[in-house]
């Protein structure tokens, strides 16, 4: 039985930190609402908004870097890439293919998954496949955001604004037949489109433009389009509904329970919703692993990025059995059970 197993892992955020107080000089926020609401007290902005060089692709480039020397393989041992982001260098092609040439891959293929906060959960679903297929040996799933160009730093943005940040987290998913190598043990994936307009930003999507014009005349686009929306309290509700869920389905599916269970690593959505799903579960504070107060929402690196350094700081040992999930837009959700 060929097993999908975790040979290495990174992450990677710009310098710059950009903390509660600093969004108060430029929207009417405090950090005591963004703390409260969401646990986040700051969280890391490329140093210029219209940077064309520390882009989505790149911070990829640096925790796959990181990911690649702990697996203590090359880029050219590489046999495909998963690349999850919802701020993608270009509208198209997708920052896979700019990250195989930036590591210096074989001409491999780069597949972009769209799935927002759920992103990178659906990215090692797929490559999990892949491997358990026999098809692929070492696959580099990556979740990489650049949130800090596309945000309202508005007053009218300030709802979604102060939640998001930049970074990103690689993971090299390897096949092995050995006895002590961790597995990815169930899966699951699920979405509900008709929520798709409670979280998301509109353009440049086909479903807004007139005949008559052209995707890009800048006069013609509102900010509502350009911009994310977010109905928050909707989609509060709907989290702490599928987070559970998704929760048991992969437990039951593995033949495990909650008590099996050394960490849950949750996508890091918002503090509240972290610690409604912990309560729910009675879970102890050392089985939960929660980063989001300094790296705010980084959609699908979050995940990668909190499991970095649950494994850098030893949260996480060799055979822990560790549950990821994620609730995000679309909406959709889903979860990874695996021993490390
Ligand atoms: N600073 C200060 N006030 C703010 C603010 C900010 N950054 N953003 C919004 N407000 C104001 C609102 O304008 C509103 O004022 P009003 O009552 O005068 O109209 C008030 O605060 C309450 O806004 P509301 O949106 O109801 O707050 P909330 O308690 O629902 O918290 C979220 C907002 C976004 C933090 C919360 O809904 C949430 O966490 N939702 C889940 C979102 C999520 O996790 N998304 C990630 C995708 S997985």
């Amino acid at each position: 039985m060929i097993k999908s197993t975790i040979k290495g892992i990174g992450h990677y955020v710009p310098e710059n930190v950009v903390t509660n107080d600093d969004l108060s000089k430029l929207m009417t926020t405090n950090d005591e609402w963004i703390t409260e609401r969401t646990g986040i007290k700051e969280r890391h902005h490329r140093k210029n908004r219209n940077d064309s060089e520390e882009t989505t692709a790149f911070l990829a480039f640096k925790a796959s870097e990181k990911a690649l020397k702990m697996a203590n393989l090359t880029a050219k041992d590489i046999d495909y890439i998963i690349f999850a982001t919802l701020s993608p260098d270009y509208y198209f092609p997708g920052s896979g293919v700019l990250l195989q040439e930036m590591l210096g891959c074989d001409t491999i293929g780069a597949l972009d998954v769209r799935n927002q906060c759920s992103g990178f959960v659906y990215a090692m679903s797929v490559a999990n496949a892949f491997i358990k297929s026999k098809m692929y040996k070492n696959i580099l799933v990556v979740g990489a955001e650049v949130h800090s160009f596309g945000l309202d730093f508005s007053d009218a943005g300030r709802g979604v604004s102060v939640i998001f940040g930049d970074g990103a987290g690689a993971v090299i998913l390897s096949a092995s037949d050995k006895e002590e190598d961790g597995d990815i043990l169930s899966v699951n994936m699920h979405s509900e489109g008709k929520y798709a307009d409670e979280l998301c930003t509109k353009f440049p999507g086909s479903k807004f433009g007139w005949s008559d014009r052209m995707r890009l005349e800048p006069e013609s686009v509102t900010d509502a389009e350009i911009y994310p929306v977010m109905n928050g309290n909707f989609v509060f509700k709907h989290a702490v509904t599928r987070f559970p869920e998704t929760m048991n389905e992969a437990l039951e599916s593995a033949g495990k329970t909650i008590d099996d269970l050394d960490m849950f690593i949750p996508h890091q959505a918002n503090l509240r919703i972290a610690q409604f799903v912990q309560k729910k579960f009675n879970l102890p504070d050392e089985k939960v692993f929660n980063n989001i107060q300094k790296f705010g929402n980084t959609t699908a690196a979050s995940i990668p990025i909190a499991l970095s350094e649950a494994i850098e700081q030893g949260r996480i040992k060799k055979n822990d059995l560790v549950l990821l999930s994620a609730f995000g837009s679309g909406f959709t959700w889903g979860s990874v059970l695996f021993q490390y």
